[in-house]
């Protein structure tokens, strides 16, 4: 049987949830809310879904089996939260909320409901650093990582005013990415630099260019460097350290070609942005949300691992802005166990 799905926000992520559940056979599209109904209808072109810009609409319809949530993050927690309240199952967009308490009252609705909540870390799904997961094997103890997260193009400064923070907003998924590399590790201590280039950033204020360091207890030291703009295209890439040796998950290229000529050789561009870079892990995540909702596993990233990466990213923040060392042991009491 077809599960029901509603899109929440048709904007950049929206479209591309969109292209996964017009591939997706499991799912049929009964609801797409979103304020600029215009857009949306010209959009989805003959596909037969009720748009709407009110979401009680499309949550009090008993059939409606499953919410993807991609409208702006200020909304992520109100729409989330009523959809779980309505006994839907969910996907949403990062960040969960803005709070820990926002995040744990998700939780805690999911699972008293036994439903579905799925946190769209894409990342999670993408074939490159799946295979540096199974690399660490080969390894031996890491010793430091090496990551670049760089954005392009820059987000327009509507959605950057809202997005949080440059922390919550894209170096989350660093932070996830951590988690999901090495597993539940709870860093010793955090240490941040960022500043704004951007004029208009500053004014927000946030920052659009960012070094984070963190060590762990065993000696491990990771760090990332994030920009919100990154002119040659959409740069992400992993180096882990070992004693036995190294595994680097590169940047992925539009074509695989070199051209070498007496001038030199030329490769050909990285991906342009994120929905070229992501586009089969879209895909992954929003079929194994599916799964999840089918086999009633309630979650793809645990409540401990979510709330780990958000205090991480209060931790970074706080140094960035008071240019100090973040002994992370004062969070401690903010973890759970399970
Ligand atoms: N995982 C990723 O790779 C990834 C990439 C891009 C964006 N995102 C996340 O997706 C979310 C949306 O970002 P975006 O880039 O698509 O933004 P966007 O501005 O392109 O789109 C947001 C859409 O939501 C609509 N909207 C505004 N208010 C709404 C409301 N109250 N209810 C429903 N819809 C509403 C807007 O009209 C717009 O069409 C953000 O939280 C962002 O963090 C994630």
């Amino acid at each position: 049987m077809k599960l029901e799905v509603c899109i929440v926000g048709l904007g950049r992520a929206g479209r591309f949830h969109l292209n996964s559940v017009k591939q997706l056979d499991k799912f049929r599209l009964k609801y797409v809310v979103e304020p600029n109904l215009s857009m949306a209808k010209e959009v989805l072109g003959d596909i037969d879904s009720t748009v709407t810009d009110d979401i009680d609409k499309a949550l009090s319809d008993p059939s409606l089996d499953a919410v993807i949530v991609s409208s702006p993050t200020q909304f992520h927690y109100e729409h989330v939260r009523k959809s779980l309240e309505a006994g839907k199952n969910v996907f949403s967009e990062k960040p969960l909320g803005k709070t820990l308490e926002e995040i744990q009252t998700c939780f805690d609705l999911a699972h008293s409901k036994g439903l579905a909540l799925h946190l769209g870390f894409q990342r999670r799904c993408d074939k490159n650093f799946n295979d540096l997961k199974e690399s660490i094997k080969h390894i031996g103890q890491i010793r430091t990582i090496k990551t670049s997260s760089r954005d392009n193009p820059q987000p327009s400064f509507e959605y950057l005013k809202t997005s949080g923070n440059i922390f919550h907003d894209m170096l989350i998924h660093d932070f996830d990415m951590l988690i999901y590399l090495l597993g539940y590790k709870i860093p010793e201590s955090v240490f941040a630099f960022g500043h704004a280039y951007d004029n208009d950033i500053a004014s927000i204020p946030d920052f659009d260019t960012v070094l984070v360091t963190i060590k762990y207890p065993d000696g491990l030291i990771c760090s990332i460097d994030t920009s919100r703009i990154s002119v040659y295209g959409y740069d992400q890439r992993i180096e882990l350290f070992g004693d036995l040796g190294m595994a680097i998950a590169e940047n992925q290229r539009d074509s695989t070609v070199n051209l070498y000529t007496s001038a030199g050789t030329i490769q050909r561009p990285i991906n342009y942005s994120f929905p070229q870079r992501y586009r089969e892990s879209y895909y992954k995540e929003i079929e194994g949300f599916a799964n999840e909702i089918d086999n009633k596993i309630l979650y793809n990233v645990s409540r401990k691992e979510c709330i780990l990466g958000h205090v991480i990213a209060n931790a970074a923040h706080e140094s960035a802005t008071t240019n100090t060392v973040v002994d992370f042991s004062k969070f401690k009491p903010l973890l759970i166990e399970n």
